[in-house]
C-alpha cells in the first residue's frame, strides 16, 4: 500500500491520540529500518525503548516464531513452560522473589500500586493506602497510574482521578521525609524520568528515600519500565544506585518487541496478592514470553559492557557537537539539551534526513536499539549534527 493511502486510511480509522511523523515505517533490520516507499532510516528511539535486540533479531524472531506454532495462548488456569522460565530469569538476576506478568507498563505499575497497598492492608489495616511519587514522573495513561505520574498536564479533564497520592521533588530529600507520614505505604520512582525528560535521580536521594523506607515499612516501587532491560548498561537501573526495591515494574524493552508487562515482588511483600486478587488474560503470554527469555539471555554482562561503551562513545561525541549545552541519561537513554532551534525542529529534521529520534520535554531523547552498531552510531549521529547545528 502506498503511504499517501496508509495515511488516508488511518486518518480517518484510528483514533486521533498521537501525532504521527510522516513516516510509514514497513520493515526493519536490528538499528535499520525502511519506509514503505523505500527510504532508509537509522534507528535511534528502539519503539520508545521496546526493541532492545533491533529490529526483527533473528533468535528472536525464531523463538516467537516457533512458540506462535507450538502454543499461542492458553490462560493462566493453566501453567505454561516460557512464563514459568522468564519468571525464574527475572528473580535469579535480582534476587527478588515472584513475578507477575501483565502487557504493559501502566499496567505493571497499577499491580504494584495495588500490591503496595495489599501488603499495607494486611498488615496495618485500612487507611495506610497513600504513595508518593515524583513531581514531573510518568507512570503511564490507566487512571491510578495517571493519577501517580507527578505532572499537572495529566491531571486534567479525566476527573474524578484515583485518590492517594502525594507528589514531592526530585532529589529533595527533606521534602521526601517530611511527606512521608503514618498512611503512606509506598514511594514509587523512575531512577531516571524519561518521558520527563531524562531527568536522572541523584545517588544521595536514592539512598535516603530507601533508608527511610526501610526504617518506617514503607515498600520502594522502582518504576523500570524505560530504564530496564539493559538499557542504561546495567540489567536495571537502581542497581547504579545499590538500593533494594521491594517492588519493581517492567516492560518495554524486556519483550523486545511484543507486549508485556512484569511486577517483581522482594521478600517483603511475595505474598500480598493471593489468588483472584489480581490477573491479567494475556499476562504471561507463551509467545510473548519465549520472546522475553531470548532478550534476557542475551543481556549479559559483556552484554552490558557493550551498551556502557556505546554509550561514552556517543556521549564524547555529542559533547563536542555545536549547539548541544548539556547531556543527561546513563547507558542507551540520553537526554540532549541544544540551543539555537527546539528539539521538535531537530527532529523534524533528522526524520527527513533519515534518523529517527525521540524528544521528551525539551531535550532530544535517544534510546538506540542496545545492538546498534559503532557504523550505525556514527552515520545516525552525523545527522543528528547537522540537525542541531543547522
Ligand atoms: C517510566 C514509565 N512508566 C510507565 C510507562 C507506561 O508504559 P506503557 O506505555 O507500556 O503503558 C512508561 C511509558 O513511556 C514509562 O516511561
Amino acid at each position: 500500500m502506498d503511504k499517501a493511502k496508509l495515511q488516508e486510511l488511518d486518518n480517518q480509522y484510528i483514533a486521533h491520540v498521537y501525532s504521527r511523523e510522516d513516516v510509514a515505517v514497513a520493515t526493519g533490520k536490528g538499528a535499520v529500518c525502511h519506509s514503505a516507499d523505500g527510504k532508509r532510516y537509522i534507528d535511534f528511539s528502539s519503539g520508545i525503548g521496546v526493541n532492545s535486540l533491533g529490529f526483527c533479531d533473528p533468535e528472536w524472531t525464531r523463538a516467537v516464531s516457533r512458540q506462535a506454532g507450538v502454543l499461542q495462548h492458553t490462560s493462566n488456569l493453566y501453567y505454561t513452560e516460557p512464563c514459568a522460565l522468564l519468571a525464574e530469569k527475572l528473580v535469579a538476576r535480582t534476587g527478588l522473589k515472584k513475578v507477575f506478568f501483565g502487557n504493559s507498563g501502566a499496567e505493571a505499575n497499577e499491580g504494584a500500586i495495588k500490591a503496595a497497598r495489599k501488603y499495607s492492608f494486611d498488615k496495618y489495616g485500612a487507611g495506610r493506602h497513600e504513595i508518593i511519587t515524583l513531581l514531573n514522573s510518568f507512570h503511564g495513561r490507566t487512571m491510578a497510574a495517571l493519577s501517580a505520574t507527578g505532572q499537572e498536564d495529566f491531571h486534567e479533564f479525566f476527573h474524578p482521578f484515583s485518590e492517594g497520592f502525594k507528589y514531592v521533588a526530585a532529589n529533595e530529600t527533606d521534602a521526601l521525609l517530611n511527606a512521608a507520614g503514618d498512611k503512606t505505604c509506598a514511594l514509587m520512582i523512575e531512577m531516571i524520568q524519561g518521558e520527563g525528560g531524562v531527568v536522572p535521580l541523584t545517588r544521595d536521594f536514592v539512598r535516603a528515600a530507601a533508608k527511610m523506607c526501610a526504617e518506617r515499612d514503607i515498600l520502594l516501587i522502582v518504576d523500570e519500565v524505560q530504564t530496564g532491560a539493559g538499557r542504561t548498561g546495567k540489567f536495571f537501573a537502581y542497581e547504579h544506585f545499590g538500593v533494594n526495591p521491594d517492588l519493581v515494574t517492567a516492560a518495554k524493552g524486556l519483550g523486545g518487541g511484543l507486549p508485556i508487562g512484569a511486577v517483581l515482588f522482594g521478600e517483603k511483600c511475595e505474598n500480598a496478592f493471593g489468588a483472584g486478587d489480581h490477573g491479567s488474560t494475556f499476562g504471561g503470554n507463551p509467545v510473548v514470553c519465549a520472546g522475553g527469555l531470548v532478550v534476557m539471555d542475551r543481556i549479559d554482562e559483556a552484554f552490558l559492557r557493550g551498551v556502557r561503551e556505546k554509550s561514552e562513545y556517543m556521549t564524547g561525541r555529542l559533547k563536542l557537537m555545536k549547539n548541544v549545552v548539556r547531556i543527561s541519561g546513563m547507558g542507551l537513554m540520553l537526554g540532549i539539551e541544544i540551543e539555537g532551534k527546539t528539539a521538535h525542529e531537530a527532529l523534524r529534521y533528522c526524520v527527513e534526513n533519515g534518523l529517527l529520534i525521540l524528544s521528551a520535554k525539551d531535550k532530544i531523547r535517544l534510546l538506540p536499539p542496545l545492538v546498534i552498531s559503532r557504523e550505525e552510531i556514527d552515520e545516525g549521529l552525523e545527522i543528528l549534527e547537522q540537525a542541531i547545528a543547522g
